[in-house]
């Protein structure tokens, strides 16, 4: 018996822990994240709401109620202020507990402080637990959605996804008509990616400013990578060709993925941008 406790101490907890649970945020705060604002007003509040807090209780641990007072005060109107820039998270503050904290600094009542402390520090865990990474991943990244970009084979305007899809798609069937023997078809297909690969450097330029775009793009080895395959079309050369899109794949594709990707892919879960 004791043993299935222990098993269940040592094992079940990660297995819990590793559940994730993101809830989206309101969307009220957009005004409060670029390009909407200038700033980040949300995210100023909440530095503010940190330091006055840390001041409050290092004043009371120093036993300087007077300065815990001063603090205190501050405190609670920047909490208070959270449900003032977004109205429906008003109904998650402890303002009561608040309210008792400023009355425990006032009557320099200890035991009343640390209590109040501990309800008003878990409303701050749990909405970070359900709002931080949802916020962050939502309002602090620009979307990608937004970002039209133009198929150079088709000549329309697609979506960044639909982009990857048919990219991707010239770069598997370029593979598997080369393994096939098929060389008509690979070098109509090498041909397709090239141009799709070339042309897709015109939309990191909407978001990052223009010469630095060109290098993070095509560096060094991402230019190695595109003339081997280029070089490899012309007489449809099995190694060449595959040797040029590991370089591609590799310092292009995962590098841009491995900082674009996942808030790209979280923001299309919630579909609020
Ligand atoms: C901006 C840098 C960037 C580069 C460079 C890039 N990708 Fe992507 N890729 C993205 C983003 C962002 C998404 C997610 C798009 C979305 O879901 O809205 C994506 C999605 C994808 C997808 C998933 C599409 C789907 O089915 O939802 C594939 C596959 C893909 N990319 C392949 C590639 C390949 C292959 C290359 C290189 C030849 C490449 N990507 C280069 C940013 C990039
Ligand atoms: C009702 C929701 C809510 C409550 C209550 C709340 N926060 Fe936050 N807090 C957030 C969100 C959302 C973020 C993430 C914002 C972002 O990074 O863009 C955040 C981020 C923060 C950050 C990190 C800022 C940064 O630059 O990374 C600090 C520090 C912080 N909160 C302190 C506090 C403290 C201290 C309390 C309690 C006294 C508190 N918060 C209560 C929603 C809340
Ligand atoms: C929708 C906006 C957007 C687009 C489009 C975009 N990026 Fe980014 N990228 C960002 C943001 C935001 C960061 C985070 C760092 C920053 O703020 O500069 C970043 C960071 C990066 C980084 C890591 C940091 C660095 O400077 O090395 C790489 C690499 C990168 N982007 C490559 C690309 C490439 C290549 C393209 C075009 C295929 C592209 N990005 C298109 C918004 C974008």
């Amino acid at each position: 018996m004791s043993r299935i406790i222990i098993f269940l101490l040592i094992f079940a907890v990660p297995v819990f822990a590793g559940n994730v649970r993101l809830k989206e945020p309101p969307g009220e705060l957009k005004k409060y994240y670029p390009p909407e604002s200038d700033g980040y007003p949300f995210v100023e509040l909440m530095h503010n709401l940190s330091i006055s807090l840390t001041a409050t209780i290092s004043s009371i641990e120093e036993k300087d109620w007077k300065r815990g007072e001063r603090w205190v005060l501050a405190f609670k109107k920047n909490y208070f202020e959270i449900g003032k820039k977004v109205r429906k998270w008003d109904k998650l503050l402890k303002k009561k507990a608040v309210e008792n904290l400023v009355l425990s600094v006032q009557k320099k009542d200890l035991k009343g402080f640390k209590q109040n402390l501990q309800i008003v520090g878990k409303s701050c865990i749990q909405c970070h637990k359900n709002y931080k990474i949802s916020t962050r991943v939502i309002y602090r990244f620009p979307s990608f959605h937004a970002v039209s970009i133009e198929d150079p084979v088709t000549e329309r305007e697609i979506s960044y996804e639909d982009y990857m899809k048919k990219m991707t798609d010239d770069m598997k069937r370029l593979k598997i008509y080369v393994l096939d023997g098929k060389r008509k078809k690979a070098l109509r297909s090498g041909v397709d990616f090239v141009k799709r690969f070339e042309s897709l450097k015109q939309s990191c330029s909407d978001c990052h400013s223009g010469e630095d775009s060109t290098n993070l793009y095509f560096s060094d080895k991402v230019k190695k990578g595109l003339s081997m395959v280029k070089d490899g079309l012309r007489r449809i050369e099995k190694d060449k060709i595959f040797e040029g899109l590991k370089f591609i794949g590799v310092y292009n594709c995962t590098k841009c993925h491995n900082t674009h990707i996942i808030q790209a892919e979280l923001q299309e879960r919630f579909k609020t941008r």
